[in-house]
């Protein structure tokens, strides 16, 4: 399955207030963080770990621990910033790499302006987060980026994808998971998915 969408009820309600128009930005930032939260146990369901046997007060238990190399957040900038806030908030043992790029509102291609990654890409379970995916550009533009520096381990965690926007990264990304809490079927003629949420960067940081 390279599709994930979360389904669940708790979910919903939050997206569904997210989605609001009249929800404000520090109500939305509260909802997209929270969201993100709950995401991570999908998020995390294959996180490669180690046997490691400990001792409670009483017994011995076979359980497990991280393995050596940290996974992955990267952040597609600016959006993606709060889901990474969002994933640490639960589960801190990770790198976290920035990728900036905003999408030309003519063209609707993304143009990069920054790019900060861990080392060591290849070793490890990478996790490209970005509240949208809508025509796919910028998170195919990212998966470019991850692959040069040789990550072979990627998942895409997303709030709210459309289908367009999945069917253009599976198109060209055959292996890269997609994880969205809710997905929506069209985009309008600006590439905005509909009914979607709005601009979340514009949303996030009230710009
Ligand atoms: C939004 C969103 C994605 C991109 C999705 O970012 O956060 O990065 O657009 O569109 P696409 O799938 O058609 O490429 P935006 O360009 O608004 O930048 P921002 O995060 O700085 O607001």
């Amino acid at each position: 399955m390279k599709l994930k969408v979360l389904n669940h009820p708790l979910i919903d309600f939050y997206m569904t207030m997210l989605r609001s128009k009249d929800t404000q930005s520090s109500k939305f930032r509260f909802l997209a963080k929270k969201v993100t939260s709950l995401m991570a146990f999908e998020i995390f369901k294959d996180l490669k770990v180690l046997p490691k046997t400990i001792e409670t007060p009483l017994d011995k238990h076979n359980g497990v621990t991280l393995n050596n190399q940290k996974p992955c957040i990267i952040s597609i900038l600016r959006a993606g910033l709060i889901m990474s806030e969002g994933i640490t908030d639960v589960f801190d043992e990770v790198s976290i790499g920035h990728i900036g790029m905003y999408r030309d509102e003519n063209t609707l291609k993304p143009i990069n302006y920054v790019k900060k990654l861990p080392s060591d890409l290849n070793n490890r379970q990478c996790f490209l987060c970005d509240p949208m995916l809508a025509t796919g550009g910028s998170a195919i533009s990212a998966i470019k980026t991850l692959k040069q520096h040789c990550a072979s381990d990627i998942k895409l965690v997303c709030l709210l994808a459309s289908d367009p926007g999945i069917k253009k990264v599976h198109d060209n990304f055959p292996d890269v998971k997609i994880i969205c809490a809710q997905k929506d079927d069209k985009l309008n003629e600006n590439g905005f998915i509909l009914p979607g949420l709005g601009d979340a960067g514009d949303r996030i940081f009230e710009t």
